[in-house]
């Protein structure tokens, strides 16, 4: 059972990027669920259709578009057919990512590429589609998925580091470029997260990597439902770690 009010997003429309999926699809079905229309935008139709069927089947009204964050004229076509459909876009959560864990010699040019290119690019194609078409004139509420890399170097993850850390730049960026058009713009960085396929892919490519502390994909649908709502009215501009201080802890005694 939700700690929020399940009406607390009544007549509200959300984006979520790669919301087909993992953390992605928990927080489709975390917005839905406290009264919003979702939009969810991924790559692959077979995982939409079985993402808005598990949602609809819960009554949340929904949306499933095929969009790759690096294409704007896909972006824009996920931005129209939801304003054609459902008439607003209240929230935008850029959520899609691409991420696999190598150290620098073992990335190669495209594969740094790729990952800054969905990751800070992606990011900055949805958000800019979005202000443009509806949010400019409207306002609105913006949730960019980041990672908690911005003050740390990290092996096996510089694309990802130096592209997330792009994100937390663009979300402080666009939350005082846009704070009096009423749009709020927040990060949050998640942690170690259980059942993602970020870390079945590190846990298959780093032995031993596994801290044990591992925060839940809720948890961090939690965390954005509370920077969406009216609870968080005065709150922009800001990266909120959700990772159980994982990252404070540099000597992991929390993990032990
Ligand atoms: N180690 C090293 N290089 C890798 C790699 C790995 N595990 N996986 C992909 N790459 C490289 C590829 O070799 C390629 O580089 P090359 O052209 O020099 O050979 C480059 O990355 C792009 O790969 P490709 O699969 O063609 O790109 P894509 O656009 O289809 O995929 C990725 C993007 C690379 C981010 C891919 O991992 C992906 O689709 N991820 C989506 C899901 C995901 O990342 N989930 C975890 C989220 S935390």
């Amino acid at each position: 059972m939700s700690v929020f009010n399940e009406h607390i997003l009544r007549d509200k429309v959300a984006i979520v990027t790669g919301g087909a999926t993992g953390i992605g699809k928990v927080i489709a079905r975390t917005l839905g669920l406290h009264g919003a229309a979702v939009v969810i935008a991924s790559r692959k139709r077979d995982v939409l259709d079985t993402a808005k069927a598990e949602l609809q089947a819960e009554g949340i009204q929904c949306l499933a578009m095929v969009a790759d964050v690096r294409e704007p004229d896909a972006v824009e076509a996920v931005v129209d057919a939801t304003l054609e459909h459902l008439g607003r876009i209240d929230i935008l959560v850029n959520n899609a990512a691409g991420n696999f864990p190598a150290t620098i010699d073992n990335i190669s040019y495209n594969g740094f590429k790729a990952v800054v290119d969905i990751d800070l690019l992606g990011t900055y194609n949805v958000t800019k589609a979005v202000y443009t078409a509806f949010m400019k004139d409207h306002g609105g509420a913006v949730i960019n998925i980041a990672a908690p890399f911005e003050h740390w170097g990290v092996t096996y993850q510089a694309h990802v580091a130096a592209a997330k850390t792009g994100v937390i730049s663009l979300t402080r960026t666009c939350a005082v470029e846009w704070a009096a058009r009423g749009i709020r713009v927040n990060a949050i960085a998640p942690g170690q997260v259980d059942d993602t396929e970020g870390l079945d892919r590190f846990e298959q490519a780093v032995e031993g990597i596994t801290s044990g502390l591992s925060g839940t994909k809720q948890d961090i649908a939690n965390a954005v439902l509370f920077l969406v709502s009216d609870a968080a009215r005065f709150i922009s501009g800001e990266c909120i770690r959700v990772d159980g201080a994982a990252c404070v802890d540099m000597l992991k005694v929390g993990a032990e």
